[in-house]
């Protein structure tokens, strides 16, 4: 028998642990190169460690380092000490944020807007900035990068994430203003892009599921359930550009956005560290991201797949720079290197084999009460007392809808 400990990092959040715990007991055990195993999972702590410290948990989620850095310390010595598979390592996402997931796009020619980043509003904070500013800073024509961009435009920052700082800037009295008020955050200028859709991809190892999002709306809206909501060209792009970026950069828990116009598919937004998974802003996608979730830790536990840390990025600028290529060809050819990565093929038939009741076991519990007992805790948590009822129903129906959808079997993601 072998045990699999996976550790869960986490924050406030209980509603998707609890889910997740649920989940991984209707797992295995599992029958795999002549062993069996078996899986559990346990909430990680947070304490002093010794470098040399032997890890208990071969696999971590992580929903916290992203803000608190002696866990995010602490896995960045798991993965180089222990060989801890983690989702995600903190050392792509620590230093490629959403910045750099523009450069990676741009260089692989995907359509990222047009995008300039300008210099502090504000002097850093260092002894040595006015000798250097004096001598070495350009002055620039805020103005006219503004103009060449067209308005309107939005500045926003280098590393963004929860609207901070998130401007829509109409004509140069917002532009100043926007960049006075930027203080010490680095901003982009970055050319708008009239949207139909605002895709948000939600990627979980190889699994991807689409969302059709709706950023003005209060969370609990934010996702719409809708199907199909995007042309077919469109649909494949925003499944292919997000898989791509996420194998890029070793990212396997993400979320990530485009605006999409006609067959057009613009990325805004592709570095979002293991993203929200709550039940209310998720809700009928919610049984699905926890089911990839069991799923994928299985699949890398079990079969022993191995953590990696080289990003290899020429075979990607091989593509790239091949001039016979169309973008859809090279796409496609950047998909097929991600399917590599994720090793999607296997994955699919290897859960086929071994995990093939999950997706009923599921359907089972999501209609139960130990189900619905997680839903109006978390309302309970979220909301206040005078807007449990109306929230609880809102939740309730959308659960159900998943039920009545998914009565044969639990919704896959796109492919
Ligand atoms: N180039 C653009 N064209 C049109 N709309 C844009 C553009 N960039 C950003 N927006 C709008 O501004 C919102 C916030 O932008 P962005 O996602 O880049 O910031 P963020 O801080 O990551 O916000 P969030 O956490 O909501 O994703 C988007 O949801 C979109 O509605
Ligand atoms: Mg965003």
């Amino acid at each position: 028998m072998t045990d699999h400990l996976i550790g869960l990092l986490l924050g406030a959040e209980e509603d998707w642990p609890q889910a997740f715990e649920a989940t991984l007991r209707m797992v295995g055990p599992i029958h795999h190169g002549g062993e069996v195993h078996r899986l559990t999972s346990e909430r990680l702590t947070i304490e002093p460690f010794r470098l040399t410290d032997p890890v208990r948990t071969p696999l971590v989620i992580d929903r916290l380092a992203y803000w608190y850095y002696h866990p995010r310390e602490w896995l960045k010595k798991a993965a180089l000490v222990n060989g801890t598979y983690l989702l995600n390592s903190p050392f792509t996402f620590q230093s490629m944020e959403k910045h750099s997931a523009y450069c990676a796009m741009v260089r692989l020619g995907l359509k990222v807007p047009e995008t300039t980043l300008v210099p502090y509003k504000n002097p850093v904070d260092n002894v040595r900035w006015a000798y250097t500013a004096e001598r070495y800073n350009q002055p620039f024509d805020l103005d006219r990068l503004a103009a060449d961009l067209g308005y309107p435009l939005y500045m926003k920052p280098f590393d963004g994430g929860g609207w901070r700082g998130v401007s829509r800037v109409n004509d140069p009295a917002d532009l100043h203003r926007a960049y006075d008020e930027s203080g010490e955050m680095l901003m982009h200028l970055q050319a708008t892009i009239d949207y139909e859709h605002f895709a948000r991809a939600l990627s979980i190892g190889p699994e991807t599921m689409v969302m059709d999002f709706r950023p003005d709306q209060p969370m609990h809206n934010r996702y719409a359930v809708s199907h199909d909501f995007l042309s077919a060209s469109a649909g494949w792009q925003a499944v292919a550009i997000s898989r791509v970026v996420n194998a890029f950069f070793s990212w396997e828990f993400n979320s990530a956005e485009m605006l999409v116009s006609g067959d057009e598919v613009y990325p805004i937004d592709y570095a979002n560290a293991c993203p929200d998974v709550a039940i209310t802003s998720l809700h009928y996608y919610f049984p699905w991201a926890i089911t990839a979730l069991v799923r994928w830790s299985t699949y890398c536990l079990v079969t022993g797949r191995r953590p990696n840390l080289d990003l290899r990025t020429n075979r990607y600028f091989a593509i790239a720079d091949n001039p016979d290529m169309s973008y859809e060809d090279k796409l496609a050819a950047y998909l097929g290197l991600a399917d590599e990565y994720f090793e999607s093929d296997r994955y699919w038939e290897w859960c086929g084999t071994h995990l093939g009741h999950l997706e009923e076991q599921v359907y089972e519990w999501v209609g139960s009460d130990a189900f619905d007992r997680i839903l109006r805790e978390t309302v309970a948590a979220t909301y206040p007392p005078h807007e449990h009822d109306q929230f609880l129903a809102h939740f309730r129906g959308l659960i159900q809808l998943w039920l009545d959808d998914n009565g044969s079997r639990a919704g896959r993601p796109a492919s």
